[in-house]
């Protein structure tokens, strides 16, 4: 099995590598910097991991990338992701604009160049780290805009997305993580990305109902 992570050089994204190969999974760990000493570190203790460089805001990137990637992929987890601690009426354009690059765009892009490319299997999986703040049902108003809004729009991505491919019988759904400890999450949050980490690769190998949302620990959520 080969699961292709993206922003696999830090926080949850590495967690998801390290837990993925603990399972003897091959992991494709996509990454803007491929000299990322946690990922070498791996790799040069013999992990069955190949390094490959990817930036999901650029999409010649995306491109290179799905058109260079040798392996075909079961399990593509997106899971790079920014939050800007925006509020309105102070909202900044360009960051509204690279959260929808690369929280919404990224992972959307990256799945038809990888689908045009003939790189995913058929009845294999695809996960949308997505958040809870990207629901629509739980929003409550003191959010980050451009973070909430670039989620809720791939939770879209992962419902229509889960329509089309059906008739290629990948099971695709969106996952909040948690409230983790990582750069994006904060020393408060109360998981630490392991614990995360295993809630998902779970998930990775459970879940075969399309086009759902679900937390870390398979509890459905509501859109
Ligand atoms: N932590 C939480 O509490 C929490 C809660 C809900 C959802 N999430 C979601 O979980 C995912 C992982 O979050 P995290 O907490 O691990 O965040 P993090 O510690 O800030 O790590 C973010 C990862 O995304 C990568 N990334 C950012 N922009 C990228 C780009 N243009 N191209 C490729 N990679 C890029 C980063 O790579 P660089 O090192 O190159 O910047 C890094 O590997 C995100 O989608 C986030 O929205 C997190």
């Amino acid at each position: 099995m080969t699961y292709l992570i993206t922003g696999a050089n830090r926080g949850i994204g590495l967690a998801l590598t390290k837990e993925a190969l603990k399972r003897s999974y091959k992991v494709i760990a996509a990454t803007r910097k491929p000299n990322s000493e946690s990922l070498l570190e791996l790799k040069n203790n013999g992990a069955d991991i190949v390094i490959m460089e990817l930036d999901v805001s650029d999409y010649q990137s995306i491109k290179n990338f799905s058109e260079k990637l040798e392996y075909q992929v079961n399990i593509l987890i997106n899971n790079a992701g920014v939050l800007y601690r925006d509020r309105f009426p102070e909202l900044v354009y360009e960051n509204f604009m690279n959260s929808f690059k690369v929280n919404t765009l990224g992972a959307l892009f990256l799945i038809q160049e990888l689908y045009k490319n003939k790189k995913l299997k058929q009845g294999g999986k695809i996960i949308n780290i997505d958040s809870i703040l990207g629901s629509i049902s739980n929003a409550s108003g003191t959010t980050s805009y451009s973070y909430s809004v670039s989620k809720a729009a791939l939770n879209m991505a992962t419902k229509l997305l889960s329509n089309f491919f059906v008739k290629e019988k990948v099971v695709v759904f969106s996952v909040h993580p948690g409230w983790v400890r990582t750069d994006m999450g904060g020393s408060e949050a109360p998981l630490t990305p392991e614990e995360s980490a295993k809630g998902i690769i779970d998930l990775s190998e459970k879940v075969n109902e399309t086009g759902k949302f679900y937390d870390y620990k398979g509890r459905e959520i509501k859109w």
